[in-house]
């Protein structure tokens, strides 16, 4: 019997996590979960996200008997992962902020994080920096609209340049002559705009994507691949429980889900 591995955000940010895990974890059986009926989680008191990510979990294990579940949710994991680690028994793998990597990279020692305001908010997130800035400079930079933004284009309704160029500037910094050179994707969905986000920069920037990391724990957690089994196609839930349009169906078949 295939792994059942279950990939979980607000909408579908966490596909930028499923495309990677897929590839480190061709073998297993998937069902990605978009919690959309309450996107963005950004928007949600802590108590109140705590309160829903943990019963719909209860549901979804309840339903789909996973082996594993990835969190493919900054938002989500730097509140919620050690209620979920509490309450059930099946192993969590989270997405937060990839702060340490990023600053044992820097050249300039300036970093950016950009993330949602919520991410940007949590003692998580401000933990990481005081454990892991390593002599650089932090700016955290919370996005309101950039999720909303990667959700339209991939709907199929891409938002202008002026817009994304308008949320990113905030991250770059060029002060005591030194420049950001890096900037953390601290939200699923930003991976999403990569290639916009790239030809808006103002300067050239590595933008730090934890995807291929989270693969990485996600094949070490989840034991011995099945041979060259071939994998059934991927489902799609979506909580509010709409029908994609043509134009998302298109870009959900880009991620290999659909069919
Ligand atoms: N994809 C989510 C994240 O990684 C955020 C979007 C939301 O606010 O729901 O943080």
């Amino acid at each position: 019997m295939a792994t059942s591995i279950l990939v979980f955000d607000s909408g579908l940010g966490g596909l930028t996590v499923f495309r990677e895990v897929v590839k480190a974890r061709p073998d297993a059986r998937y069902v990605y979960v978009g919690d959309d009926a309450f996107f963005p989680y950004s928007g949600r008191g802590e108590a109140e996200l705590v309160a829903r990510v943990s019963a719909l979990m209860g549901e979804l294990i309840e339903t789909h008997r996973p082996d594993l579940i990835v969190i493919a949710c900054n938002t989500a994991s730097t509140l919620v992962l050690p209620h979920l680690r509490t309450r059930f028994g099946v192993p969590f793998v989270g997405t937060v902020p990839a702060i340490k990597p990023a600053c044992a990279g820097s050249r300039t020692k300036r970093v950016a994080v950009l993330g949602t305001e919520a991410t940007v908010a949590r003692e998580y997130t401000r933990a990481l920096i005081r454990d892991f800035a390593n002599g650089s400079d932090v700016k955290l930079v919370g996005s309101a609209r950039l999720a909303g933004f990667a959700e339209a284009e991939l709907n199929g309704a891409p938002v202008v340049d002026d817009l994304i160029a308008q949320e990113i500037a905030p991250c770059f910094v060029d002060a005591a002559g030194r420049r950001t050179d890096t900037v953390v994707l601290a939200c699923t969905h930003y991976p999403l705009l990569l290639e916009r986000l790239e030809r808006l920069a103002p300067w050239p920037v590595t933008f730090v994507d934890p995807a291929p990391a989270i693969a990485r724990r996600v094949a070490d957690l989840s034991g011995p691949k099945a041979g060259d089994a071939p994998r059934s196609p991927a489902r799609i839930v979506f909580t509010s429980k709409r029908s994609p349009s043509a134009a998302l169906a298109a870009a959900l078949a880009r991620f290999g889900i659909g069919g």
